[in-house]
């Protein structure tokens, strides 16, 4: 069983998406374990970017993600990472598969309405980096 991290981002709240996301997402039979609504501080934002430190984007990444308000989530269930992935299609939208939550709702690559860890081991990091272990929720069917 793996878990990953889904943070619904300004541009996709502010679109009134965070339902449709979810629904996606639990309609492929994922679980929800952990979730939150908050505004992004500087330092959070900075710690979860900092790989992309440096990149022409990242001074306009870090200020769009603590603008507004995003959801930040915690999804469990067999190849979370990579379902959640495929769900949400190809970070560049326009390079996205017809079908997914970025091909169906997105254009561009700055807005493009959500962020999933992208291995088993960047997920157990920014799971961590979010979320204190008792706002982690296991549940069984
Ligand atoms: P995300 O999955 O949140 O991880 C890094 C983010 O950087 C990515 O989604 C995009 O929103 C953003 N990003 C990546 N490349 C660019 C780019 N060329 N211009 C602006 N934003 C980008």
């Amino acid at each position: 069983m793996e878990r990953t991290l889904v943070l619904i981002k300004p541009d996709a709240v502010q679109r009134g998406l965070i339902g449709e996301v979810i629904l996606r997402l639990e309609r492929r039979g994922l679980k929800l374990i952990a979730a939150k609504f908050l505004q992004v501080s500087q330092e959070l934002a900075e710690a979860h970017y900092a790989v992309h430190k440096g990149k022409p984007f990242y001074e306009g990444l870090v200020r769009y993600i603590t603008s507004s308000p995003l959801m930040a989530m915690v999804w469990e269930g067999p190849n979370a990472v990579a379902a959640v992935r495929q769900t949400m299609g190809a970070t560049r939208p326009t390079e996205a598969a017809p079908g997914t939550i970025r091909h169906d709702f997105a254009l561009e690559v700055g807005r493009n309405l959500t962020h999933a860890s992208d291995s088993p081991e960047t997920a157990a990091q920014e799971i961590a980096l979010w979320f204190k272990p008792e706002e982690i929720y296991p549940w069984e069917r």
